[in-house]
């Protein structure tokens, strides 16, 4: 069986590749898994999905939302907090992941045995690190699932409007505005023939209807002078402003919030304020597609024949309105499945049949900050720009070699990515690695160098650094002695 997955910052979509069809998957509670964990605060069993949203009111559990958010910062070490508990990360995911699978095969209309093989195309936002990128695909192989590629969200759902729109060969530029739970992306795409080619990609890693929610919130409670709510009244009635927020539609006058659960009458506000509280987020949105387009080379606005709008948080009728206002009304068309785009466009991609092709390129930049002349200031040396091509899936990495003699006892390394360079140095998202040493004096390599006081040394011997691009967007160091071919690779760092 072969079937595209978007790990949601909610939601969890699924579909399948079903001879020219990519219909999506149905589970008992509704056409996606809630991307949520809950752990008993005294015994620590933790439930996933579906089985953890039912036990959202039960005494005792505690929820984690917007699981995928937590990638934003993590590294393989990173642990969280669920009510009185700490848990690895990578534990956390790969336990969701082990439940979707269940969920697949027991609890779902997809039709797939026990002991089915699955093969599947992931995806992670456009903007995720090399950090979320491996953890991603980790967690994913450790639930059962034989990972066939992994996709940045918004060129998935490129390939979703190309299976429904496109009918000819002929060259077309869009941009796909995906505005989720959790993160906003924009990619600019030029499809030709069946070739999406992604020219340039922005976006904002924190912004999705979760900061709506929020917004929203804080605004109920500052109006209904209650700002001093404890964490449990908080979280019902941001329950409650999520539903209404849902409820909305272009005609919406009123926005009403039931506030039994701070023991009071419900709240009725004019829509405007809620559209005020939430304007500066969707003006991010837009500066991010402006910078899009100003950024790309040879492409103009004029070039631009559709915004294609995918991600629930375009169903926030102020989006589609202010998208129209700057872009043209003509220009911007929704997906008739917002909630589902990414999901089919990945499983249109694993579609041998569909012959569809990606030419993806490097979101962010990715460097190692280096001494300077004498030892002295530190400078950003950057390996892969933003816009380097990536290999398709299956193809080898892309790889640069630099080759220097130590003039140290120990190398220390600082990797980072940045999504965007001002002067050579590191802005914009910043990303640094976990620092990484390595021993350039054979004696110390089974010292722990972290805490080391480096030493300058002369005719050291010669090393070389290798860094990988691979077709996951995501890349790996390595360091190696090149007098006995000694090496280390950072690769799960951060
Ligand atoms: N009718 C609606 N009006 C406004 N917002 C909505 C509506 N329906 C859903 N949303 C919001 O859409 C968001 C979920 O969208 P979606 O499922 O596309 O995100 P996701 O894929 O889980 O997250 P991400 O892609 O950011 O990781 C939630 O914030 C939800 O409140
Ligand atoms: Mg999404």
């Amino acid at each position: 069986m072969r079937i595209g997955i978007d790990f949601g910052t909610t939601h969890t979509v699924v579909a399948l590749v079903d001879r020219g069809n990519y219909p999506v998957v149905s589970f008992e509670g509704g056409d996606f898994v809630p991307s949520l964990v809950a752990a008993h605060d005294s015994s620590g069993t933790l439930r996933w999905g579906w089985d953890a949203a039912a036990v959202r009111y039960e005494p005792g559990w505690t929820l984690l939302p917007s699981l995928k958010r937590l990638l934003n910062d993590a590294g393989p070490g990173t642990e969280v907090t669920v009510g009185s508990r700490r848990f690895a990360i990578g534990a956390l995911l790969e336990g969701f992941f082990s439940a979707l699978h269940r969920e697949l095969v027991e609890r779902s209309n997809a039709g797939i045995a026990a002991n089915d093989s699955i093969t599947a195309a992931v995806s992670v936002p456009a903007n995720a690190s090399t950090a979320q990128r491996f953890l991603t695909l980790e967690a994913f192989k450790a639930g059962g699932f034989t990972v066939e590629a992994l996709l940045n969200e918004p060129s998935a759902a490129g390939f979703e409007y190309a299976h429904r729109n496109r009918r000819d060969g002929r060259r077309e530029h869009l941009v796909v505005y995906d505005l989720g739970g959790g993160t906003f992306d924009a990619s600019l795409l030029r499809m030709t023939g069946k070739t999406n080619e992604v020219l340039a990609t922005n976006g904002v890693r924190r912004l999705g209807g979760d900061d709506f929610d929020e917004a929203i919130l804080a605004l109920v409670l500052e109006k209904a002078g209650a700002r001093d709510s404890d964490a449990a009244a908080r979280a019902l009635v941001l329950e409650e402003c999520v539903r209404v927020k849902e409820a909305l539609s272009p005609n919406s006058r009123r926005f009403m919030v039931d506030l039994a659960a701070l023991d009071r009458e419900p709240l009725v506000l004019p829509v405007e304020d809620v559209h005020e509280a939430c304007a500066r987020l969707i003006a991010r949105t837009l500066e991010a597609v402006e910078e899009l387009v100003d950024e790309a080379e040879g492409v103009t606005w004029a070039d631009v024949a559709s915004l294609y709008v995918v991600g629930g948080g375009g169903l926030f009728p102020l989006v589609p309105r202010l998208l129209k206002e700057r872009f043209g009304d003509k220009r911007v068309r929704r997906s008739p499945h917002p909630f589902a785009a990414t999901a089919m466009g990945l499983a249109v991609w694993l579609d041998r049949e569909g012959g569809y092709g990606l030419e993806e390129r490097l979101s962010r930049h990715f460097g190692v900050f280096r001494e300077g002349g004498a030892g002295q200031d530190v400078v950003f040396d950057t390996i892969f720009e933003k816009g380097t091509p990536v290999p398709a899936p299956g193809a080898p990495p892309v790889v640069v070699t630099r080759r220097y003699r130590a003039a140290h006892d120990v190398g220390h390394f600082r990797f980072l990515e940045c999504s965007r360079l001002k002067d050579t140095r590191p802005d914009g998202d910043v990303t640094p690695w976990d620092e990484a040493f390595f021993p350039f004096e054979p004696g110390l390599r089974a010292a722990d160098l972290s805490s080391a006081r480096i030493q300058r040394r002369e005719g050291g011997p010669e090393i070389a650094e290798t860094y990988a691009l691979g077709s996951e967007g995501a890349v790996t160091v390595t360091v190696t002695d090149a007098t006995d071919g000694f090496a280390r690779t950072f690769r799960l760092t951060r």
